[in-house]
């Protein structure tokens, strides 16, 4: 089977470090580079955080920087749930790897080209760099395969009861991404909240004794316990559940239908409008939402990519 291009887009983050680790052992994917955005924590945070985790489970990818805000508004993070360092106060060690300049909506262009329109993203942060990239080059949605988002809900969000927070963040590039043509498969909080591990399957992970494997337990403990503060006592894998998704789909459910998002609502800012549930229709169809998994089937692939290192 041919391997898949793509260029994963992350807010290194908690979720996202988690999707970084399992992207390495999975042999179908061609990771061709990693940006960064400001998200979960501000963008030299991340960038940082990337490079470091990276580094700390022996990946050669380059990750280049992106966003410092988000297009129009101001900086948003939720340091709450990852922690003022964006890795749930876990430290890695500062990578030497080699300090990248080019901006992260640069990088995509210059890759998509590369691909000669093969290249998918996967973005799991706000869609910040991907509305610089579309505003900058207009014939990147040409280029562009599909892109498999984090982001948006059908119905709920973690924000607001209206929005998801990659999209709360920046309604503005989410919106100009579903606008733009380019295929987006949405595995918002419709999938991902199913996609979650329970305490003792943490503790099952950091039991098969990697430093990743106990990376993988010890940097989700920081939210796990702001979690159990609001009655829950499982993590969600959100930022995976897109990146196995992308790989193989096949124990997900999808539907496609219309997405686009709120830009100017007081209570539904940052709300993924989809036609899913809806009589009226919206004109074009260019998303899928994907509304469930078979988490026990995820689990097993989310352990046996682990079990790699
Ligand atoms: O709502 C969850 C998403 O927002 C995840 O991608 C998490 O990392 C944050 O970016
Ligand atoms: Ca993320």
């Amino acid at each position: 089977m041919s391997k898949i291009p793509v260029i994963i887009d992350c807010d290194p983050g908690v979720d996202d470090a988690l999707a970084l680790m399992l992207a390495h052992q999975i042999n179908t994917l061609d990771v061709r580079a990693i940006t960064t955005v400001s998200g979960n924590v501000p963008a030299d945070i991340t960038f940082r955080n990337g490079r470091n985790l990276v580094s700390f489970i022996g990946w050669e990818v380059p990750v280049y920087p992106g966003a410092q805000k988000p297009l129009m508004r101001q900086v948003h993070t939720a340091s709450e749930v990852h922690g003022a360092d964006g890795m749930g106060g876990i430290v890695l060690p500062e990578s030497n790897a080699p300090k990248e300049t080019e901006a992260a909506w640069d990088v995509i262009y210059r890759i998509a080209k590369e691909c000669k329109g093969e290249l998918q993203l996967i973005a799991v942060g706000p869609m910040t760099n991907i509305a610089i990239a579309l505003a900058k080059y207009s014939d990147l949605p040409q280029l562009i395969r599909r892109i498999v988002i984090m982001g948006g809900a059908a119905i709920g969000g973690n924000v607001t009861p209206a929005a998801e927070f990659n999209i709360y963040v920046d309604p503005e590039a989410a919106d100009m991404m579903f606008a733009s043509g380019i295929p987006i498969h949405m595995c918002g909080l419709d999938v991902t909240m199913k996609a979650y591990m329970t305490k003792p399957e943490l503790e099952e992970m950091a039991a098969i004794g990697t430093k990743e494997c106990k990376l993988f337990r010890d940097v989700v403990q920081h939210a796990l316990k702001l979690f159990e503060t609001w009655g829950m006592d499982t993590v969600a894998l959100h930022d995976p559940a897109a990146v196995l998704y992308t790989a193989d789909d096949s124990i997900f459910r999808g539907e496609e239908a219309g997405v686009r998002v709120e830009t100017k609502g007081k209570r539904t800012l940052g709300k993924t409008v989809t036609d899913l549930y809806s009589d009226k229709q919206f004109d074009e169809h260019h998303a899928v939402v994907v509304t469930d998994v078979d988490r026990e089937a995820f689990l097993q692939r989310v352990f046996d990519l682990m079990k790699k290192y």
